[in-house]
C-alpha cells in the first residue's frame, strides 16, 4: 500500500465513521442484488452484525498505519469466518458491494482518488484474512 493511499484513507476515517452504519446498510443491499446466494452465508449472523462490520471498517480506517492494532480482532473474526465457509472467492463480492455503497453515500466527495484509496486498502485488508484464513482452514483439516 503506498503511503499515499494510508494518508487518504486516514483523512476520510472520520466521514467513513460517521456515515458506517448508512454505507455498511448500502452495502448489504448491493451485495444481495449481486449476489443472492450470500444470503444463505448471513442467514445465522446477529442481526446487529452490520454495525460491527462498520465499526471495523472505520477501525481499519483509523490504524491503517498500525495494523498490529487490529490483531486481535481480525483473528477473531477470522474463525467467525471460517465456522460459515467463508471463501477467498467471496471477498471480491463484498469489495465491489462496499466500495458502491462509500460511492453511493458518499456521493460527489467520494472522488476517484479516495475509490482508488479504498480500493487498494479493501483488497489488502482482504488479503489479511485470506490468508488468516487459510492457516485456520490448514490447521482444522490437520488436526
Ligand atoms: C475485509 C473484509 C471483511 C471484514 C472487515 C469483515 C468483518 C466482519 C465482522 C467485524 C464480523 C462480525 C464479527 C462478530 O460478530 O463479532 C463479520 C462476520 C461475518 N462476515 Fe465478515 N468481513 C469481511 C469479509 C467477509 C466476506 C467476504 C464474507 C462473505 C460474503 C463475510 C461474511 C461474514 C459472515 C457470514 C459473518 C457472520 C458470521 C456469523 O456470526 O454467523 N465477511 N465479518
Amino acid at each position: 500500500m503506498t503511503q499515499n493511499t494510508m494518508e487518504i484513507i486516514k483523512a476520510t476515517a472520520p466521514v467513513i465513521k460517521e456515515h458506517g452504519e448508512a454505507i455498511t446498510t448500502a452495502m448489504y443491499k448491493l451485495l444481495f442484488e449481486a449476489h443472492p446466494e450470500a444470503k444463505e452465508l448471513f442467514k445465522d449472523a446477529e442481526p446487529d452484525q452490520y454495525k460491527k462490520l462498520a465499526a471495523m471498517v472505520y477501525a481499519y480506517a483509523a490504524n491503517i498505519d498500525n495494523l498490529g492494532a487490529l490483531g486481535k480482532g481480525v483473528e477473531k473474526v477470522a474463525n467467525l469466518h471460517v465456522n460459515v465457509n467463508i471463501e477467498p472467492k467471496h471477498y471480491p463480492w463484498v469489495g465491489q458491494a462496499l466500495l458502491g455503497a462509500i460511492q453511493e453515500v458518499l456521493g460527489e466527495a467520494a472522488t476517484p482518488e479516495i475509490m482508488n484509496a479504498w480500493k487498494e486498502a479493501y483488497f489488502f485488508l482482504a488479503d489479511v484474512f485470506i490468508n488468516k484464513e487459510k492457516e485456520i482452514y490448514t490447521q482444522q483439516a490437520t488436526a
